[in-house]
């Protein structure tokens, strides 16, 4: 694969902004968000693909047009294009350990600091009716709120908010945006051929990713462990590294067989349940990459725990609660997960994050539109009135 090392020279300072020429969809999307120019952290090892200018709206676009399509289907509500299905979404509370090296006692990871948070549990099927017994890459998403900082998304600059993405597997199935974009137009396009080769873009490697991925079965979203997959900095200046993020359940749990003859929705109902007995605790690993040999733009590759172990920062408490509600089902369905709702310190690194900023920015503002919804990120964890 070429990269664009001259162009990358000349853009090692991680405050340097690094203009690209725009896609020739930047003047046509009508899904179009404000596009700053792609910044990389090329001391932390990330450089710009070939081709990657105009990819991340070039997916934008693709799933834009997916979701309209699939909201005019539905009857007009217009949901998230991935991980649609919410098994629920939770209060919960983030716990800093109340010591940690200056190395992790970074961002958000003060110690002995405590943050509410939301957690949204889903499937990544963009077929929000799929049972929760197909197998599926299923999602954790955590947002702390009241979290003090300017952003880095110019239009949320005084968001209150710290979004973590997580699935549960290790690796993500692509690195070159290039082949994300031949992905989603295969996906999303309505020719039936197109559809079926889909996955052709992604190579012998990627596709084998995707389908272990796709065949993942559980019994409750709750006693499950999830990855970040992709790389994140952690930290500015003199003490600033690459790291990834994992949270584990705090206990090992015996029995994660799916049910028989179960439910369509029955990972709802297994939260249901614990959370009607009692709390539900996790742990938030960082995982700091030894060395440069981890490569930041290629999320395809898990980093070793033997080479690189994962350390605990922070504790995770879902308290005992009711939670499967309408009204807090509706809201959090309007809530918008990004792990560009990000303090600096934990900016998102590498080409998949890198694409995922214009993505989940336009997705979001899509749905919002159609469905006239006002977007916003929560300042507590009070329903609307
Ligand atoms: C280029 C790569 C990716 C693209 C284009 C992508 C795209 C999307 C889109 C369009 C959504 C729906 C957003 C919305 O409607 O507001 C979404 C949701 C989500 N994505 Fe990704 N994704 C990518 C990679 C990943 C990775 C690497 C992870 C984590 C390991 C991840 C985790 C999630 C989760 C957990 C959600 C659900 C968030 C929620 O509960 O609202 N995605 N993604």
């Amino acid at each position: 694969m070429k990269r664009l090392h001259l162009f990358v020279t000349t853009c090692t300072a991680l405050t340097l902004s690094c203009k690209t020429g725009g896609s020739k969809s930047d003047a046509k999307s009508q899904s179009a968000v404000d596009q700053p120019a792609i910044e990389i952290d090329s001391e932390l090892g990330e450089f710009l693909w070939d081709g990657e200018a105009g990819a991340g709206q070039d997916v934008a676009d693709a799933i834009a047009e997916s979701v309209r399509r699939r909201a005019t289907a539905s009857g007009g509500v217009a949901r998230r294009d991935a991980h649609p299905k919410a098994h629920g979404c939770v209060r919960a509370r983030f716990d800093v350990l109340p010591e940690l090296p200056p190395a992790l006692a970074q961002g958000v990871f003060v110690p002995g600091k405590s943050y509410p948070a939301w957690i949204r549990f889903s499937n990544g099927s963009s077929d929000p009716k799929k049972p929760d017994i197909d197998g599926d890459g299923r999602g954790m998403a955590l947002k702390l709120v009241d979290v003090p900082g300017a952003k880095i998304l110019e239009d949320e600059r005084q968001a209150q908010t710290q979004d973590f993405l997580l699935i549960n597997y290790p690796v993500f199935f692509n690195k070159d945006p290039r082949d994300y974009v031949k992905l989603m137009r295969r996906l999303n396009s309505t020719n039936p051929l197109g559809v079926a080769s889909a996955i052709i873009p992604l190579g012998i490697d990627g596709a084998s990713i995707l389908a272990k991925i796709l065949f993942q079965k559980m019994a409750n979203p709750a006693q499950e462990r999830y990855w970040s997959e992709t790389p994140y900095r952690l930290g500015n200046g003199q003490l600033k590294q690459a790291v990834k993020f994992s949270a584990r359940p705090c206990q090992a749990v015996d029995n994660t067989q799916p049910p028989k003859n179960p439910d369509p929705d029955y990972m709802r109902l297994a939260l249901v349940d614990s959370l009607s007995k009692g709390d539900i605790c996790y742990e938030f690993l960082v995982q700091p990459r030894p060395d440069q040999s981890f490569d930041v733009e290629n999320s395809m590759i898990e980093w070793s725990e033997k080479e690189a172990p994962f350390y605990k920062v922070a504790t995770i408490t879902i308290p005992k609660q009711v939670f499967d509600t309408p009204a807090q089902r509706d809201y959090c369905d309007n809530l918008s997960f990004t792990p560009w709702h990000s303090l600096p310190e934990h900016r998102p690194l590498g080409a998949a994050n890198r694409v995922r900023r214009v993505v989940y920015q336009t997705i979001s503002k899509v749905r919002h539109d159609l469905n006239r919804q006002p977007r916003g990120e929560p300042v507590n964890l009070n329903l609307p009135k």
